[in-house]
């Protein structure tokens, strides 16, 4: 069973509880999964095992505040992230003009650090997923089996 630190980027809410609930999840699979909602780089250097990043996209295509901070310095000091594996929950609205941006940094930023992305990341689009938490459950379903 695999060490999961599960990564929040949230302003509203709705990721915050849709990555409760994926921990919760993981949890009930048997895997030690450990919920952040204010990442810092310091806790997720200090980890060897597996990531799952959910995060929303805020004002024009922007990372969350609470993880913009993991996100720069993730991006300033590049370290070798090739021993970990991750996957992706990401947020958005396509009425927006930059759907999902957010989530679209965080997964690029991870494979330049060398992250292994486990399965496909999963795009949420509050424009056309009435469950979000339904959708987000059934694709940890499939994401855990993959561990
Ligand atoms: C002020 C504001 C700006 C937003 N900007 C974007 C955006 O640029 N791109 C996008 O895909 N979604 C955007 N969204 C939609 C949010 O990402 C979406 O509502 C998400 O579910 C919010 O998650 P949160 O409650 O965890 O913050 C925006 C929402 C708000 C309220």
């Amino acid at each position: 069973m695999a060490d999961i630190q599960v990564l929040v980027g949230s302003t509203y809410g709705n990721a915050s509880q849709i990555a409760e609930d994926c921990t919760e999840q993981l949890s009930r699979l048997g895997h030690n999964a450990v919920l952040l909602s204010t990442p810092t780089y310091e806790q997720v250097v200090a980890h060897s095992g597996v990531l799952l990043i959910c995060t929303a996209t805020i004002g024009q295509g922007e990372i969350p505040a609470n993880l913009m901070p993991l996100y720069c310095q993730l991006k300033d000091r590049s370290p070798d992230f090739s021993y970990i594996r991750f996957g992706l929950i990401a947020l958005g609205d396509s009425s927006y003009e930059s759907f999902a941006e957010g989530g679209k940094q965080m997964n690029e930023l991870m494979y330049d650090l060398g992250a292994k992305p486990v399965g496909q990341a999963l795009f949420i689009d509050s424009c056309e997923t009435p469950d979000p938490d339904e959708a987000a459950a059934e694709w940890i379903d499939e994401w855990a089996a993959k561990l």
